[in-house]
């Protein structure tokens, strides 16, 4: 390992569900600071992947190392602790709609707080400043004294990585972050993953439900298909071919089939459970 140089590395990772493997000996290196996009159909593992990485589920076989740190099995402190360095955005934003959207944010730095200051919730005023300085990156600091309800889609997910950004993540794990947004928000949102990657070298993981999104925003995309790493390259390098492999055989793609075409065709996924 280099020091100085971010290195997430998923060594034979397996995550099974009874008799089913959601995930299955999956291994990914992931140095510097890349932005990683993961497609794949539904139930092709890609939440289960994001949520081992960050612990929200626990892996039944393999490793997650950061650094020279193995955080497969990591306990109480040590555990809240690495989950402060890799942030997690989700679907559905996950704010606390009748909370102010300052406290949202403020949320993000529950893992550092006394039990009594979270109580009575006291923030430390930098925190406060810091905070709307965050959402004033995010362009919505106008909305800090709103309810998170009366946000937009778009403005919530901004919400959300601002409550992200307070937690000063190694790691952003995005799980499907624009999938309920409209296109117009969709790329606000992303527009602003992109900009946190590039000007704070923060490693950005996304899970991502159009291949254009991820060809456009990623440096390096995976793609995975039941359980397993089928493609891991370059855009460039995710052709019609590819894309096919990585959705099925079921799917058509043709040489000339379009974005639309192939986002109706990951809609009708969408309408499952994640
Ligand atoms: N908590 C769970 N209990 C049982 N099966 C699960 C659970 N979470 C996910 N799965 C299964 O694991 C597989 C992968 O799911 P998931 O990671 O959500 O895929 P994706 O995010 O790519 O749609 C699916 O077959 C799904 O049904
Ligand atoms: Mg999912």
């Amino acid at each position: 390992m280099i020091w100085g140089i971010c290195v997430l590395r998923i060594d034979k990772l397996t995550k099974r569900f009874g008799a089913n493997a959601a995930v299955e000996n999956v291994s990914i290196t992931i140095e510097g600071s890349a932005m990683i996009g993961v497609i794949g159909a539904s139930g092709a593992g890609k939440s289960t992947l994001l949520r081992m990485i960050n612990r929200l589920a626990d892996a039944s076989e393999g490793a997650i190392w950061y650094q020279d740190r193995e955080v497969t099995h990591l306990t109480g402190k040590a555990k809240r602790q690495w989950q402060s360095e890799c942030a997690m955005i989700f679907q559905q934003f996950n704010l606390v709609p009748r909370m102010d959207v300052v406290s949202n944010v403020l949320h993000g730095t529950l893992n550092r707080r006394s039990t009594l200051a979270t109580l009575f919730n006291l923030y430390p005023t930098e925190d406060i400043h810091r905070a709307i300085d965050i959402l004033d990156r995010l362009g919505i600091a106008e909305n800090a004294p709103k309810r998170a309800e009366a946000l937009s889609g778009g403005q919530q997910q901004r919400v959300a990585i601002a409550r992200a950004l307070m937690q000063d993540p190694k790691i952003i794990l995005a799980d499907e972050p624009i999938a309920s947004l409209d296109p117009m928000n969709a790329q606000i949102v992303m527009d602003a993953l992109r900009r946190i990657h590039d000007e704070d070298g923060r490693m950005v993981i996304a899970n991502l439900h159009t291949l254009d999104t991820a060809r456009r925003y990623c440096d390096r995309v995976i793609g995975m298909r039941k359980g397993r790493v089928v493609f891991d390259g370059t855009p460039e390098q995710l052709t019609t071919g590819v894309a096919r492999d990585i959705y099925g055989a079921g799917a058509e793609f043709s040489e000339a089939t379009t974005s639309t075409d192939i986002a109706a065709l990951e809609a009708g996924r969408e309408a499952l459970p994640a």
